[in-house]
């Protein structure tokens, strides 16, 4: 154990006890040490950080430009007017030699002209001879060439010792020309520029960081937004949304698309749930059928026929929910997409010919032409066995409901194909289904008011749908004026 929990024991208090206990006295702190620990972790602080260290990187780089620029243009101004000056002198000399300088030299150096300039002629010595300086400078080397010294100025009764920059040529006979300026002026230029460049880049650094610190704030505002929405969502609310700011921006386009998703899924939700309801209510009634039927035979004297007749119409029961699980299965396979493994080139005019072959004895039986019309060779890739039995659907509902009692019954199977796309359609002479409606029939278990005296689940057309999906192909419904078409579109094989 160590010293420290050794000491820690008497009090009964563990650390994280303590670290608790500290939480508690100091609610707010905590709050504040989250948030900053929360911030630290955060890709909006890299961002702010990121954005920052090139802002200022740019600023630097401009202020340094501009620090260098100045500088310079200074220091050239300064070589320019020596430069001028010397070769004034140099002209006066060669025209009037060493007296003619002498007398040039001593015009300039007379009163103070205010513009900073220093004169000086020695002999080869070094004792003045003319000039506004009082002596050769100290350290100031004896050879031709550029010099930097410094000189003593009277400013307001003082004396002050300003820097210089001049040139000195050693002209024949040894006599020695000191030029020069005061750079004094230009040191302090230099000065003021670079104290208002570090301030001005203080400034705008510090916009910087604010700026940087307030975006990152905004944009983690947001992302936390869209987070807590999220696990409202994950927690069990579905209908909660994240909010939008009309501002049109990434942020919104995310909030939108992700508020799309929600209501997707809850559309998906409600529709599953519509589905099992369903399923369970349209099982309850022939289940409840097959128990009465059951518990009939059960009660019946032991040597009476109807045991045999009350188990019999049980068995049919048994059937008719039997078939409705099996469409059941049959759509949510379909829809799944599991068959598409199964899928085979087929001829759909031979399938159509198959199916109607199957339906002829039940359409003569109820007084009905079945004619098949089909442009030999369209070909489809598809599973045999589903499409054999949407077409048995679509045959199915023509011959239950295309019936009319003052028109001649007649249902027409047509296989057709037009550049890339096979259509098979099924047209009836019935009433037809109303425009209103051509939408909902595809839904599971839905019927419409009119057959409801006719056995059927309501599963025939979603199965037709689920299958015409899983071969990317279309169903629709439409007016044959009088009687209804199905019409069916697949993708063509290229023959
Ligand atoms: N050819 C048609 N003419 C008029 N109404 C039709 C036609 N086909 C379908 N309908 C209407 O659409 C409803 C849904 O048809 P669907 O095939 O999905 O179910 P069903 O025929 O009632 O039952 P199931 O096909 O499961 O035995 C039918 O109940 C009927 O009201
Ligand atoms: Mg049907």
């Amino acid at each position: 154990m160590s010293g420290t929990d050794t000491l820690r024991q008497p009090l009964g208090l563990s650390g994280r006890d303590e670290a608790a206990a500290k939480a508690r006295r100091w609610p707010a702190g905590r709050e504040l040490w989250r948030g900053a620990r929360r911030l630290l972790k955060t890709h909006a602080l890299r961002l702010a950080v990121l954005y920052f260290a090139v802002f200022a990187a740019s600023v630097f780089g401009v202020l340094l430009f501009v620090y260098w620029t100045s500088a310079d243009f200074v220091e050239r101004q300064t070589e320019a007017t020596l430069d001028a000056e010397i070769t004034g002198l140099a002209e006066q000399y060669a025209q009037r030699g060493l007296s003619g300088l002498i007398q040039i030299v001593a015009a300039r150096s007379a009163g103070d002209r205010g513009d900073g300039m220093f004169y000086l002629v020695t002999t080869p010595s070094g004792t003045p001879i003319v000039g506004n300086i009082a002596g050769w400078p100290a350290g100031a080397k004896v050879k031709s060439g550029p010099v930097s010294f410094t000189v003593e100025v009277p400013v307001k009764g003082n004396v002050e010792i300003h820097p210089a920059r001049g040139m000195l040529i050693v002209i024949p006979d040894n006599y020695r020309l000191l030029v020069g300026r005061d750079i004094s002026d230009a040191a302090t230029f230099r000065h003021r520029i670079k104290t208002t460049l570090l301030w001005s880049g203080l400034v705008a650094l510090g916009a910087g960081l604010i700026g940087g610190s307030v975006m990152s704030r905004n944009l983690l505002r947001r992302v936390e937004q869209v987070n807590r929405t999220a696990e409202r969502v994950v927690a069990g609310n579905l209908s909660d949304r994240v909010p939008l700011r009309g501002t049109r921006d990434e942020f919104d386009q995310l909030a939108a698309n992700l508020n799309g998703m929600l209501d997707q899924i809850e559309r998906l939700m409600t529709a599953m749930r519509e589905v099992t309801d369903n399923v369970a209510h349209d099982l309850k009634t022939p289940l409840a059928r097959l128990r009465a039927r059951l518990e009939l035979a059960l009660l019946s004297p032991p040597n009476a026929a109807a045991p045999g007749e009350a188990i019999r119409a049980a068995i049919d029961e048994a059937d008719r929910l039997l078939a409705t699980f099996n469409a059941l299965l049959s759509i949510t396979e379909a829809e799944s997409g599991a068959s598409r493994n199964r899928a085979e080139p087929l001829d759909l005019g031979e399938l159509a010919r198959a199916a109607a072959e199957l339906y002829e004895p039940v359409a003569e039986e109820n007084g009905f032409a079945l004619y098949v019309r089909s442009t030999p060779g369209v070909m489809i890739r598809g599973d045999r066995h589903l499409l054999s039995q949407a077409v048995a659907n679509l045959l199915d509902n023509a011959l239950k409901y295309g019936g009319g009692s003052d028109r001649p019954s007649e249902v027409v199977l047509a296989v057709t194909q037009h550049d890339d796309r096979a259509t098979l359609e099924i047209s009836d002479r019935g009433p037809g289904i109303p425009a209103a409606d051509r939408d909902s029939v595809f839904d599971r278990f839905v019927r419409l008011e009119p057959s409801r005296s006719t056995p059927g689940n309501g599963l025939g057309l979603s199965l037709v749908r689920a299958v015409a999906r899983l071969h990317d192909g279309t169903v629709a419904l439409a007016d044959n004026g009088p009687g209804l078409t199905v019409h069916l579109e697949f993708p063509a094989l290229a023959g």
